[in-house]
């Protein structure tokens, strides 16, 4: 049912700092931050070869990522995202196994302006999982 690994988020404090370390360090394509206020995040995309990572900064004062970010300030590993085809169907598959779909349980259109839904991390192995419909 999943298909590829969309991309890789990474938490951190600073996103200019982390988009450069990206940029200048590890010579990597870096976009320009994206403000994503509804997601309570700022975005930027690192274009790899076979997937993408994703440094987010947190955004406003309920942000999703704050609590973590005082947990592990010097960053960490957030979700990772897996692409599916359908995406209403692999929540009801995986509702049907147990799993527990964050939220009211609906997709909400992510940062690639696609269908996404995040699913609880006790049930993964203790990571946070994103799907978004490819
Ligand atoms: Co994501």
């Amino acid at each position: 049912m999943i298909g590829r690994l969309n991309h890789v988020a990474i938490a951190v404090a600073n996103l200019e700092k982390a988009s450069r370390l990206y940029r200048e360090t590890m010579g990597a394509e870096v976009s320009e931050p994206l403000p994503q206020p509804a997601h309570g995040v700022t975005v930027v995309f690192i274009n790899l070869p076979n997937t993408k990572v994703e440094l987010l900064e947190p955004l406003g004062d309920n942000s999703p990522i704050a609590k973590f970010l005082e947990k592990s300030p010097d960053g960490g590993i957030h979700h990772i995202c897996y692409e599916v085809e359908d995406i209403l169907a692999a929540r009801d598959k995986l509702k049907a196994g147990g799993a527990r779909v964050l939220g009211d349980g609906n997709p909400k259109i992510g940062a690639h302006g696609k269908p996404v839904l995040f699913l609880h991390p006790k049930d993964f192995n203790g990571t946070l999982v994103e799907l978004e419909q490819a």
